[in-house]
């Protein structure tokens, strides 16, 4: 199982769009094909209760958290796994608020989710990590875990300072352990046309020259797909960014070698 390549959608920033973004690109994979996992890593569990798993959130333990901070747990996350007509889910659940003192004092705290998601026995493609809004050992976890992150960012001139701290964090982590975390993009979050957006849209594609730049405008479909409990390859409405999230889909199956299932 741990050969499946893992994506985490990370920045601490809060509100830009990590949810949104995890939904509708896991949504885009599946669409190509792909057997996706959703890993729901924050503990307000946004994506869980948007992909209309309320239950789950509010379930008694084992939850994710016993998964994460109890080695003899750990194969439980075999019976946390649900499904949803576009993926499997890994819901979040309201006791993983009490999770980060957990993992500072846990032996190898910033290395549990990659021994849990090691422990799954269904076999996926790719496994989308959503992250929680801001730096700790969940964040670490959902990095190391995956090796790769997918950073999505309001374009607004806030974001500069909120990338450079999160870059920070990942030469920490790659010095700490040895390991590379490789940024497949940046997704320019909410874009409308105003001067600063524009300025923005240009900033990015300067500073992240390298990699991939995408805009996803402002569209309420999007909200009424996540309110809808779906990506929005599955809303019964036309969304004009479903092509964006097809190229973001696209290029990370590019980058992580995933093999596109024609239908
Ligand atoms: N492109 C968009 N167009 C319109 N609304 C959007 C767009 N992207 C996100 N939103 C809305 O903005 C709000 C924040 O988005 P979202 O929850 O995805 O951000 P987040 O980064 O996951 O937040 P948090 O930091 O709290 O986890 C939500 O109400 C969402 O519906
Ligand atoms: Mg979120």
């Amino acid at each position: 199982m741990s050969d499946a390549a893992k994506v985490a959608i990370s920045n601490q920033k809060g509100g830009v769009g990590k949810t949104t973004v995890a939904i509708n690109v896991a949504g885009a994979l599946n669409c190509q094909g792909h057997d996706v996992l959703f890993v729901d890593l924050d503990p307000q569990g946004n994506a869980t209760e948007g992909l209309g798993l309320e239950a789950e959130y509010e379930a008694q333990p084992p939850t994710l958290f016993d998964a994460l901070t109890d080695h003899e747990e750990r194969e439980e996350v075999n019976s946390l796994i649900v499904s949803h007509p576009e993926m499997d889910v890994l819901p979040s659940n309201i006791d993983m608020t009490s999770v980060e003192p957990e993992l500072t004092m846990a032996m190898r705290g910033r290395e549990r989710l990659g021994q849990v998601l090691d422990a799954i026995d269904t076999e996926y493609d790719v496994i989308v990590i959503d992250c929680p809004p801001y730096l700790g050992n969940l964040t670490d976890n959902a990095l190391l875990a995956a090796g790769n992150v997918l950073i999505p960012a309001l374009a607004e001139s806030t974001s500069k300072r909120a990338l450079e701290i999160l870059f920070d964090q990942m030469e920490v982590l790659e010095a700490e352990y040895d390991t590379h975390v490789r940024d497949l993009g940046v997704v320019a979050n909410r874009v409308e046309t105003t001067n600063e957006a524009e300025a923005m849209l240009t900033w990015f594609d300067e500073a992240f020259s390298d990699v991939p730049v995408w805009e996803i405008r402002k569209r309420v479909t999007l909200q009424r797909a996540f309110s809808a409990g779906c990506s929005v390859f599955e809303l019964e409405e036309e969304c004009d960014m479903t092509t964006e999230f097809l190229a973001i889909a696209d290029e990370l199956g590019r980058q992580l070698g995933l093999v596109e299932v024609t239908a």
